[in-house]
């Protein structure tokens, strides 16, 4: 309280002299922060771009053995990342308050993706809703868990576009499109940011991994990004620049290269676009260790690479310790200019201002807010609902979903009763409550109707499951063949059998990389056995990535992805497949037919020599296989069925209007995301065969129809040249309406 006491004074009083002597006002904030660091030593601004983990959770490289309270007596820690609960945090910015010379609060950071102890999909699933306000609301529920619990920054949302299935971060992001991208990014900083108007329930939010990150060499995470300009801005840059103008508080570097040099220390990327470009003025921060990795990326030794850091931009070194341990003698020896630690210091100063850190340390700290709103029944009905609205249906021969709840299942795989894996990755505290199983869901309904038995082991290689589940662990079977012996019988006797099989959680997030992106063995030859006996199999497919799935759809009655669900995974699954609510997702990203197609992505510009449907010397074809996906971009089916009609685009004096009709024609009420895509007919340089560019998600009553209306502007139909200019050119455009990138109608129009 005296801190407080005491900085108020000093404020007010500061703030009347500025006004006498400049004549001007500054703002309060201007004010209390020049006088902060006005009183600063160098040594002491450091201190506040060093960040830190608590060791003893997890973390993602090295262990940081750091004593912080001996760190805050120095003033030589400004953020913390990892320790949650609000007593623990009240106690360590107790310390930091009372026992460091300057009394700055700390700031506490944890990676809070798809919810903090509620858990809602994964990011992939929910970016399958095709509808950005789930976004909004798993980060307003997310935020609004974890600020009780000390946390007022999260690294979320990763905004980051990939077109390859083998990088298993794909999970935690958007999908392969921009411009889906964008609007999931602005939505995530919306939800945890709120208006940033000083609310105890919303807090910072980080948007990662600057730049590029979803397109490594090979699919192999960490790894080189070398893209022209022009790619790089018309495939990777929107989402980034869309949460940046939504008001992103922080913005995390990645630890690949871009054209050589890794994010951390590019200045074309923090200066030249992130500040210059895009106008970004708050925190940037490195992921963890980047700077230290700069010495394995061959950038040179540890002041060299401080420098580095620093003079591009980077404010925050994420637990390196190079800043704290170097960048004071970089800037005594001149390689760093002091001004440029004094504006890492003031944002970083400014964040924990708007965060109303130094008028309560401990506002976020607040135990009884945490026992009342931490998995509540609101939060656990938003997160059945979005869970429930992110499963998309692959296949459904002779509609046998959905299923009346008199049929007797046999539910037969490995996550058949996990309460774990169906979670996801990056689950912040959602370990501290499983989550509903499919079993605990479908019994809800259907009673002693359901069987459920694991039939098999996640893979068959004991070590590779250890290492596929290492925090997640999943026991092994006792007896593997008894299991599947099991399985078969329940599988014999049943109506119907719902395979709950796919990737374990944590064969998708950070360092998860695959070469075979497939169902793992053991299971697979399950499901083979299963698809032998003669009746209907419901594939349950969990997984975080596009999977080949070439051998299901061939095979299996139905394939309904449902990602990783969420805490209510059974409950959202049980209302999908007895039809309580429609499948309600789309596929943010193209599931190719095998790995050899990847990098993949349905707005690829054209060839010269494309392929024409079957196979021809000299055209753009494998020799092996044809160049389709298995399922399209924005591919996924109802329960009912829709009829596109009456596509018209008319050009305007500032763009195109389009219309287009749209019917129910089943039986059943739906939900249809209707996508608008355009391709550029000839322009400067080639323009991708189809980009998305409008969508809407509508609901609809069985036989209702809808006219929908759509306003394309200038802005919209422009692109980056290749002077990496944003620029509008004239001429004709295709206008393609419907149910995902391939099953459209067309229309042209011309724009002058
Ligand atoms: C490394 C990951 O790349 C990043 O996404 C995460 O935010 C940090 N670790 C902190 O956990």
């Amino acid at each position: 309280m005296n801190y407080i006491r005491e900085t108020m004074k000093r404020v007010t009083c500061i703030f009347l002299s500025c006004l006498l002597l400049a004549g001007c006002a500054r703002s309060e904030k201007d004010v209390f922060i020049d006088s902060l660091l006005a009183n600063m030593t160098l040594e002491q601004k450091i201190g506040q771009l060093n960040m830190l983990p608590v060791p003893s959770d997890i973390i993602t490289g090295d262990k940081v053995n750091a004593d912080f309270r001996e760190l805050l007596k120095r003033d030589a820690l400004g953020s913390v990342l990892n320790l949650t609960g609000a007593a623990d945090v009240e106690a360590l910015q107790k310390f930091a308050v009372d026992s460091s010379q300057l009394h700055i609060p700390l700031i506490f950071g944890l990676d809070v993706v798809h919810g903090y102890v509620t858990q809602m999909p994964v990011p992939l699933g929910i970016a399958a809703t095709w509808n950005p306000e789930n976004a909004e609301i798993c980060g307003r529920i997310s935020a609004a868990e974890a600020t009780t619990e000390g946390l007022c920054l999260t690294f979320s949302p990763m905004v980051d576009i990939t077109h390859d299935g083998r990088w298993g971060r794909i999970v935690e992001g958007s999908g392969e499109d921009p411009y889906l991208g964008s609007r999931f990014a602005e939505a995530y900083v919306r939800g945890f940011q709120g208006d940033m108007d000083g609310s105890v329930d919303v807090m910072a939010s980080c948007i990662k991994h600057f730049a590029v990150y979803g397109a490594p060499i090979a699919g192999l995470d960490y790894m080189a990004v070398d893209m022209s300009r022009p790619f790089m801005f018309n495939y990777y840059m929107a989402p980034y620049e869309a949460a940046v103008k939504a008001g992103v508080a922080t913005v995390m570097t990645s630890f690949n290269e871009v054209e050589g040099v890794p994010g951390c220390a590019n200045r074309y990327l923090l200066q030249d676009v992130l500040r210059d470009k895009w106008g970004f003025d708050g925190v940037v921060v490195s992921d963890y260790n980047c700077v230290m990795q700069m010495i394995n990326h061959g950038m040179g030794n540890a002041d060299q690479v401080t420098a580095l850091a620093a003079n591009a931009g980077l404010d925050v070194d994420m637990s390196s310790c190079f800043y704290s341990k170097r960048l004071a003698s970089c800037v005594r020896s001149g390689a760093v200019p002091e001004s440029v630690v004094d504006k890492a210091c003031r944002r970083m100063l400014e964040l924990k201002y708007d965060l109303g850190l130094f008028e309560d340390p401990y506002r976020f700290c607040r135990q009884e807010a945490a026992d009342s709103i931490i998995c509540c029944q609101e939060h656990l009905n938003e997160s059945r609902r979005m869970a429930a609205e992110s499963f998309v249906l692959l296949k459904n021969k002779d509609n046998i979903l959905p299923l009346n709840p008199e049929m007797k299942i046999a539910l037969i795989g490995p996550f058949a009763d996990d309460a774990k894996n169906i979670l996801g990755s990056w689950t912040a505290r959602g370990g501290r409550r499983p989550g509903v199983t499919i079993l605990e869901g479908l019994r809800e309904v259907c009673g002693n109707k359901v069987v459920a038995e694991p039939g098999c082991d996640i893979c068959y290689d004991a070590d590779l499951q250890k290492y596929w589940c290492w925090y997640r662990p999943v026991e092994r079977l006792a007896d593997a063949s008894e299991s599947e012996r099991r399985a078969l019988k329940a599988a014999k006797s049943a109506d119907v059998i719902v395979a709950a099989m796919g990737e374990p959680a944590l064969l998708t997030g950070e360092a998860a990389s695959r070469v075979y992106i497939v169902i793992p063995d053991a299971q697979k030859d399950l499901l083979k056995k299963l698809a032998g006996l003669g009746k209907p199999v419901v594939l349950l497919l969990f997984t975080g990535r596009q999977i080949d799935l070439r051998w299901e759809n061939e095979h299996l009655d139905a394939i309904l992805n449902v990602w990783y669900p969420g805490s209510e995974a059974g409950r959202a699954i049980a209302d999908v497949i007895y039809g309580k609510t429609n499948p309600g997702g789309r596929l943010p990203v193209t599931f190719p037919k095998c790995v050899g197609q990847l990098p993949y992505y349905y707005n690829h510009t054209p060839s010269g020599n494309p392929y024409l449907g079957d196979w021809q010397r000299n055209r753009s074809n494998y020799l092996d296989l044809d160049v389709y996906p298995l399922y399209p971009f924005g591919f996924g089916l109802d329960y009912t069925t829709y009829e596109y009609s009456d596509l018209v685009a008319t050009a305007e004096e500032d763009g195109i209007r389009v219309s287009v009709e749209l019917r129910n024609t089943g039986d059943r009420r739906g939900s249809e995301v209707v996508q608008l895509y355009i391709r550029d007919l000839a322009a400067s340089i080639s323009r991708p065969v189809a980009e998305l560019k409008a969508f809407r998600k509508v609901h609809l009553e069985a036989g209702e129809s809808v006219e929908l209306e759509f306003f394309l502007s200038r802005q919209d139909l422009s692109f980056y040249n290749a002077e990496t200019e944003f620029v509008f050119e004239p001429g004709a455009f295709n206008i393609m309406v419907g149910r995902n990138c391939r099953d459209v109608l067309k229309t042209k129009v011309t724009l002058n």
